[in-house]
């Protein structure tokens, strides 16, 4: 407390002492009139920090409002795979991002990442909320100013799909209509939607264009395509500028090391040939099991379109750019080339450097020959097209995340490989 008014008593032998030429009483009065000056100082300088520290409390934060020439983009599933790299782009592209994210399968490792690259006020926000939770989702819309939404966040796993559907359809379908409700009732303006080649199914005619009809055979696939009809029966009525981008199979992450793949242990056994290839490098797992060498392809096995996170990125950014009011604009994501299983094999043993065991094994139930994309609408009207898909290339750079964060985002690792 502060008690600048009132001089301590002083100790009996020194009250009456004379001092400089003036005696004690006048002392007392001059010590008595300073220490009020000081007192009304001190008061007024609190009242500034008071005051200054209410302003800073009552200004709106920068997120809960437009800036001529800066687009904040909310970034639903911001903590996992692609939409950390998609969050990264879009800060060194100087936009303004808030993540939103339940972690039930993202890394808040990824986010903190983010936060220590861009830690300037008004940047990045990161907001722990379900998106199956509508009230928490229509207050966050209501707390901030956004531009345009990159709807990422989903469950995907087609394994896991087929076991548990009602989850898929939850989590994908139910939870978009509770985004697409939220961007209408605030008025926000642009949705660009991740959507999946597996909309598609198995379709006759190889590569995929935009107009192949769609026809899923999962859980996982039909729920992506009950989204993008709910997002393309809305649009028929409404201003809304979308972007429905068909990823095919996604590999590779950031080229400088930052960021990687980091799905959860127990989700393993449901998971993606890259994340299986990396396993088995490290000994998790005995060693690649290759189902199906009796396809009707070059050397029997099953071919994919494998495109690099940072294209894929690269194309969010391009469709966001481009978006336009009132126009739906449908495209794949994926080289237009495709790769064999075997090929892949081969690269994933290059890039890792390691002889890994592979078996191969009967086809199995539900997997199609050969899907891979026609990219040209993208290419024509986005004038995007993949420059950095290279599939052992995009594995090494994977590889050396993954050799580096032996515990995905837990504890970054000296490299032991
Ligand atoms: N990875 C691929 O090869 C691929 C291919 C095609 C399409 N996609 C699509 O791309 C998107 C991103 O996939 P990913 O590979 O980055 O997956 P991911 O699991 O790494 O990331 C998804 C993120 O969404 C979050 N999330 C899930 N449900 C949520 C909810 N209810 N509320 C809030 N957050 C939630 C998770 O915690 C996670 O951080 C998904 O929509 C997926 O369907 C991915």
């Amino acid at each position: 407390m502060l008690n600048l008014g009132r001089p301590r008593a002083q100790p009996r032998s020194t009250r009456s002492m004379p001092f400089g030429g003036m005696d004690y009483p006048d002392t007392k009065k001059k010590s008595s009139f300073v220490g009020k000056i000081l007192l009304v100082a001190a008061l007024t300088a609190l009242c500034i920090l008071m005051l200054k520290q209410s302003s800073t409390f009552n200004s709106p934060s920068p997120f809960s409002r437009h800036e001529p020439g800066v687009t904040h983009v909310l970034v639903t599933g911001g903590a996992g795979y692609i939409g950390s790299h998609a969050t990264l782009r879009l800060l060194k592209d100087l936009h303004r991002v808030t993540i939103v994210d339940n972690l039930s399968r993202g890394n808040l490792g990824a986010v903190k990442v983010l936060q220590a690259l861009f830690p300037e006020a008004g940047r990045l926000q990161f907001i722990y909320a379900d998106l199956g939770d509508a009230k928490a989702v229509n207050k966050i819309f209501s707390e901030n100013s956004f531009d345009a939404v990159m709807h990422f966040a989903a469950v995907a796993y087609v394994g896991e799909s087929t076991l548990d559907p009602l989850k898929y359809y939850h989590n994908i379908t139910s939870n978009t209509l509770v985004v697409l409700e939220a961007m209408a009732t605030h008025g926000v303006k642009t949705f660009i939607y991740s959507s999946t080649c597996a909309t598609y199914g198995e379709p006759e005619k190889m590569p995929i264009t935009e107009v192949t009809p769609q026809a899923p055979i999962n859980p996982y696939g039909k729920a992506k395509k009950m989204a993008e009809d709910i997002i393309l029966d809305f649009s028929k009525n409404s201003d809304m500028a979308v972007m429905i981008l068909r990823y095919f199979n996604v590999i590779g992450s950031d080229p400088e090391g930052r960021l990687g793949e980091a799905p959860r242990p127990e989700l393993r056994e449901h998971g993606r040939i890259s994340g299986a290839c990396f396993d088995a490098a490290r000994g998790i797992i005995p060693g690649l099991k290759v189902k199906g060498t009796d396809y009707d392809t070059p050397d029997g096995t099953c071919i994919r379109d494998y495109i690099d996170v940072t294209d894929l990125v690269d194309a969010h950014v391009k469709a966001l750019e481009k978006a336009k009011p009132k126009k739906v604009g449908i495209y794949n994501v994926g080289t237009g080339r495709g790769k064999s299983v075997k090929e892949f094999v081969e690269a994933c043993k290059k890039a890792t450097g390691i002889e890994i065991k592979v078996d191969f094994l009967p086809r199995r139930p539900g997997d199609y020959a050969k899907v891979y994309s026609d990219p040209s609408k993208i290419r024509q009207e986005l004038n995007w097209s993949a420059r950095y898909t290279n599939l052992t290339e995009s594995l090494q750079t994977a590889w050396k995340w993954q050799k580096s964060h032996r515990d995905g985002y837990g504890t970054p690792v000296a490299s032991s490989y």
